[in-house]
Order: structure tokens, then C-alpha cells, then sequence
């Protein structure tokens, strides 16, 4: 199935309070693809809060990027399944072991529950680390290189995607193929304050780069009207194709 570009946004819904959240969904939810909600949002609200906020049946990418000994995870991704989302993340520097077990418990929940299988993407390198960063924590080379070397050891051992840099997507595209996701955070309109992202691309850059999906946070939902805001980048998407 063919995503028309727009259908490619997911809004990051990063606050604590279950109203703003909802009220901030149901406004973009036209203009977007889906919805993701991290680390802040579950720890104060859990599987609770994303089953209110996302009663409206959007797609959801569960962005909690589990990380511990195999059994743990898988327990953590069966619980995950529950709430029926799109995609759950793992960091990839689990390794091999706690990859297969987060696939193949995505699979086994879904299909003993009835449900769709979520994606299981994997996060390689955090973009706030440099490769002085990567150094202390003894690992040699360039960011770029341990990113590759993590996705492959991700795709190897049944992940279907990543969370990637927007500087890395060529090299992921063509290092893992067309089938591979990948889902791309730091993305700012033209109109919009970079913040403290850094490397930032515009959507319609990172959609011809090959990215499946961008995470788009403050210009959607910091905006003065986040409908407007929303709705403007899905202006801006689908006239690129
Ligand atoms: O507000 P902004 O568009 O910067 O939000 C980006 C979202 O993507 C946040 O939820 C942030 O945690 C997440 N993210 C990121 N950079 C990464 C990985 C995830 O900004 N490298």
C-alpha cells in the first residue's frame, strides 16, 4: 500500500498532560499519519493515557526504545502489543539475542491476541552522541560506521527498520534496501525554529532521501495553531510528488 506523502508525518506527542495530548491529536490528526509517544508521556501516564489519547483508532509508533536481557524485552514488547500500535523500538546495542527475542515476540503476541504485527524498528547511535562520545564508551570509529554496522546486526535478526539521522538515510537506503523503515526525527519545515535539533532536514528533503516516516515534534505541536502548522507541511509534502 502506497502512503501518500503526508501519511508519512507521525506528530511526537511529548507532554505529560493526557488532555494537550488528545486535544493536539485530534487537531492534526487529518494532516498526519500517526501519532508517537515516548518515554515522558508513558512514565507519568501509561498504557492508560495511550489508550485515551489514542482512542480515535490513529496509528501509534510506541517510542520507549526498550533495552535489557532478552526475556526482559520480550516481555516488555508482548506488553507493548497490547496496545495495538505501528511500530515499538529497541536500541540495537542489545545485540543479537535481545533483536531475534523483540521480533519474535512482536510476532508470537500479535498473532496469539488477533492483532497486526507492529514493526520492531531499533535505534543505533542516539544522535546526541558524537564520535568523541562513542570513543569514552570504547567503541572505535565514526558514528557513521557504528550506525551501519548496528543496523545490520538489527535487519539480521528480523528488525524491520530504524530510527535514523536524517544524514544517514542514503546510506541506510542503500546499505539495507527498499523494504527496510526507516523513521526520521530532527525534521524542520523552512518556516520553523530548528531548536536544539542540529541536523536538521526539511520533510520534503527527507522524503526524496528515502525516509518512510518523519517524527515531527515543536513545529507541529508548539505552533500558535498546531491544526494550521500541521496542515501546512502536509501541503508542502504532497506537492513534492
Ligand atoms: O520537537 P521535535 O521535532 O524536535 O521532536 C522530535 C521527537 O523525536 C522527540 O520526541 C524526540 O525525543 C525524538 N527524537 C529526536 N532525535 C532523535 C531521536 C528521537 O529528536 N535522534
Amino acid at each position: 500500500m502506497t502512503l501518500q506523502p503526508h501519511e508519512r508525518i507521525l506528530v511526537a506527542l511529548d507532554t505529560t498532560d493526557a488532555g494537550v495530548a488528545t486535544s493536539l491529536s485530534r487537531q492534526v490528526a487529518g494532516s498526519v499519519g500517526g501519532m508517537k509517544i515516548g518515554k515522558e508521556f508513558f512514565t507519568a501516564l501509561g498504557p492508560e493515557g495511550v489508550r485515551r489519547v489514542m482512542d480515535h483508532g490513529v496509528p501509534l509508533f510506541l517510542d520507549l526504545k526498550f533495552h535489557d536481557i532478552p526475556n526482559t524485552v520480550a516481555g516488555a514488547i508482548r506488553s507493548a502489543v497490547r496496545l495495538t500500535p505501528l511500530m515499538v523500538n529497541v536500541h540495537a546495542a542489545g545485540g543479537a539475542a535481545m533483536l531475534r527475542a523483540a521480533a519474535d515476540a512482536a510476532e508470537e503476541a500479535a498473532t496469539a491476541t488477533g492483532v497486526t504485527r507492529p514493526w520492531v524498528l531499533a535505534v543505533t547511535v542516539l544522535t546526541s552522541l558524537d564520535q568523541n562520545d562513542l570513543a569514552a564508551i570504547g567503541v572505535a570509529g565514526s558514528v557513521l560506521d557504528q550506525v551501519k554496522r548496528l543496523a545490520a546486526l538489527a535487519q539480521e535478526n528480523g528488525i524491520d527498520g530504524v530510527v535514523c539521522s536524517g544524514a544517514e538515510i542514503e546510506a541506510l537506503r542503500n546499505q539495507c534496501g527498499p523494504d527496510f523503515k526507516l523513521v526520521v526525527p530532527g525534521i524542520r519545515p523552512a518556516w520553523a525554529a530548528a531548536g536544539d535539533q542540529k541536523r536538521i532536514l526539511t520533510p520534503a528533503d527527507a522524503v526524496s532521501r528515502g525516509a518512510d516516516y518523519l517524527v515531527i515534534g515543536r513545529p507541529i505541536t508548539g505552533a500558535d495553531d498546531p491544526a494550521e502548522a500541521a496542515a501546512r507541511i502536509k501541503d508542502e509534502l504532497d506537492g513534492v510528488n
